[in-house]
């Protein structure tokens, strides 16, 4: 058993290095280097060197720098804030593009939410036409029908506009129309050789951050797996944030969206390659979110907090972006390609019960995760329950189911749902690997949680 843990880890930091810079041959931080730049941190602190200990981060500073240095990938130009999309239809018009293809998806569609882009487009001359076609957890299917759609219209780049399902099936079809072959191909970290189709992202949740990561989740429908496609190649020509877009979303959406980015600020944070530039982003993605979640569910017309929910998500994708994240998504995402369920949802079921697994591991990162969450500074050793605790209760207020029952997820289905969660490129970085069995036992634990007496809101 032992073996098999140690060579999951193994494989787990060959994997880590090139998430952290796939394009120099790295090697991920051992764990007598981790170790070492620990004791040299702790030395430094007791001598004074020093001054402020905050926590595990901050600057007492924790994985070791890899030799080649960390990455870091961002949209060429990122727009955020009331009025974006306008300024969009400039930056459009100075690359010089003639006809897009929007992705978006057909709800969004069907309730005309598409046509301020489409004028946006038209006043700077640009032809457009829509390809509605991308579904919650957009599939290899959806993929291949807007690459076919693409090919007939002849379209020179891409608008994804919705929210990560959009983005994700425009980055799938911008991929394989320049690249060849199916999105199948490119399931890992950078398949790719060419660059894709220019993509103009613009968000409408908040969300996924997909709008501006080089992150791509495809459903194999075949397998009824999601594929995470990480490639620097897919990161957005251009990002656009306008909270403007944001503020007709439901109060579940909002809520399930919202939940998805302080998941990805707290995978960030806890991950094995995070650093100072991802902490500081995952950091305040939560200070934002702890302070905004609540009342951007409860009054979505609240523009304060819708923007700075816009705010809050982005941070936490430059966080994952360059750090990536943990169990919570690559658990979350065998139950959204397996039973088609919301990813925000998911995550929020799973996050404090694989965040109370890594506790253990990494008690001190807790201190400044509680700290961010409102909590106060509280020691290492009060820190990881209160913040377990911290994110129930957010779930609980904004109206999340409270455990995988209540989405239908079936127990027989947990030793397959655990064997692909553990080849999920997203469980890599987590700080304390665990077994096939500790998988299986995560799950459960999420399916339980909550059951008697306690049970939370189902979101509508
Ligand atoms: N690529 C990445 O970096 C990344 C990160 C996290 C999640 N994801 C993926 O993103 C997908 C989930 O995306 P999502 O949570 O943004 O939701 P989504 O894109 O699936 O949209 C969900 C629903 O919300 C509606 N909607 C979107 N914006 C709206 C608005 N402003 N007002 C009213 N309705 C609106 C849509 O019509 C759709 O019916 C999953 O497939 C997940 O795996 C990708
Ligand atoms: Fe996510």
């Amino acid at each position: 058993m032992l073996r098999i843990v140690a060579s999951r880890a193994s494989r787990a930091r060959g994997v880590a290095a090139r998430l952290l810079n796939s394009s120099t041959s790295v090697t991920a931080p051992s764990i007598a280097e981790t170790v070492t730049l620990r004791a040299f941190t702790t030395t430094a602190l007791k001598s004074g060197a020093l001054p402020i200990p905050t926590g595990a981060h901050g600057v007492n500073y924790h994985n070791a720098n890899p030799e080649g240095g960390y990455s870091f990938f961002m949209p060429r130009q990122s727009l955020i804030g009331p009025g974006a999309l306008k300024t969009a239809g400039n930056i459009v018009k100075s690359l010089n593009l003639k006809k897009a293809m929007i992705v978006t998806d057909e709800g969004l569609a069907k309730a005309g939410a598409v046509q301020p882009v489409l004028d946006m487009l038209a006043a700077n001359g640009v032809e457009a036409i829509v390809f509605p076609g991308a579904k919650p957890n957009p599939t290899d299917e959806n993929v291949a029908d807007g690459l076919a759609m693409l090919k007939q219209h002849g379209c020179d780049f891409i608008v994804s506009y919705g929210g990560g399902s959009s983005h994700d099936c425009a980055k799938g079809i911008a991929i394989v129309a320049t690249n060849g072959g199916r999105i199948h191909d490119y399931e890992g970290v950078d398949r790719s050789s060419k660059p894709i189709l220019p993509l103009v992202s613009v968000n409408t949740t908040a969300g996924t951050a997909s709008e501006m990561t080089r992150f791509c989740i495809i459903t194999d429908s075949s397998r009824r797996v999601k594929m995470a496609i990480v490639d620097s190649a897919v990161t957005p020509t251009i990002a656009v944030d306008d909270p403007e877009l944001m503020v007709k979303m439901p109060a579940a959406l909002t809520a399930a969206t919202g939940m998805d980015a302080l998941t990805h600020a707290v995978e960030a944070y806890m991950s094995t390659i995070s650093n100072p530039v991802t902490d500081a982003s995952a950091l305040h993605a939560m200070k934002l979110i702890s302070a905004y979640l609540r009342t951007a569910v409860s009054n979505g017309k609240d523009a304060r907090a819708r923007d700075m929910m816009s705010y809050a998500q982005f941070l936490a994708g430059m966080a994952f972006n360059s750090a990536s994240l943990g169990y919570v998504h690559a658990m979350a995402h065998q139950l959204g390609g397996f039973y088609n369920l919301p990813h925000g949802v998911c995550n929020a079921v799973l996050l404090p019960v694989i965040q109370d697994f890594n506790a253990s591991a990494v008690p001190d990162r807790f201190v400044d995760v509680g700290e961010a969450l409102g909590l106060g500074r509280l020691s290492a050793a009060e820190a990881p329950a209160a913040v377990v605790a911290a994110i129930r209760e957010l779930s609980r207020d904004v109206g999340i189911p409270a455990n995988l029952e209540a989405l239908g997820v079936k127990p027989e289905d947990f030793d397959v749902l655990a064997e692909n969660s553990l080849k999920d490129a997203c469980g890599f970085t987590n700080p304390r690997p665990a077994t096939k069995d500790e998988i299986v036992d995560l799950f459960r634990k999420a399916y339980e949680q909550g059951s008697s007496g306690q049970a939370m809101a189902a979101s509508a």
